[in-house]
């Protein structure tokens, strides 16, 4: 899979998009306070880039999920790796996620977070593989829908390496 990197989505779209997403985000949020999710490793990109563009009062938290099982062949099922600290019982909670492939990390961290009575809850993704979703998830904002192909860049890892790439890229 090591080869060449083509550019995929350049670093000037990511960026211009997600100009519009938080200015979104602003306009549906104002005279709230948003408490901003990132799911680590992969949204910590989203997270930050958002972060700096939201002009509303803001908190974050961080938390790390896995799944359980096989890593090709998703069991569905969650593992909590890293929890939250703080509660989130009551605030407008913002997750924000590098992809939504399958759906189903999203899908079980949304049930077990409801469970904890937050105000509301919605989903931010920098990207969207939706013809490989399986799991029912619904997402407020999208930077991009792309093909089924495996990304890398802007938090999206292949082995752990490429997360610091400003542009979407494939490896040819
Ligand atoms: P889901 O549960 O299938 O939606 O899995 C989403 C997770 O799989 C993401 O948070 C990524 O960590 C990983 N993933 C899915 N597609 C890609 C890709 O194209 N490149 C890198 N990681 C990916
Ligand atoms: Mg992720």
């Amino acid at each position: 899979m090591e080869g060449k990197i083509h550019v995929l989505i350049p670093e000037e779209k990511v960026q211009a998009r997600l100009d519009e997403l938080a200015a979104q985000i602003n306009a549906d949020y104002e005279g709230k306070q948003i408490h901003l999710i990132c799911v680590l490793k992969g949204g910590v990109f989203a997270a930050c880039e958002l972060a700096k563009r939201i002009t509303l009062p803001l908190t974050m938290d961080f938390m790390s999920v896995s799944s359980y099982g096989d890593a090709t062949v998703s069991s569905g099922l969650v593992r909590i790796v890293k929890d939250l600290d703080e509660p989130i019982e009551n605030k407008h909670v913002l997750i924000a996620e590098d992809i939504i492939d399958s759906g189903n990390t999203l899908h079980h961290l949304l049930e077990i977070l409801t469970s904890r009575r937050p105000a509301d809850i919605q989903i931010c993704t920098l990207l969207d593989k939706p013809d490989r979703r399986t799991a029912q998830v619904e997402v407020k904002y999208t930077g991009f829908s792309i093909p089924d192909k495996f990304v890398i860049g802007c938090g999206l890892d292949y082995k752990q390496l490429y997360r610091n790439l400003p542009y979407v890229g494939v490896i040819e």
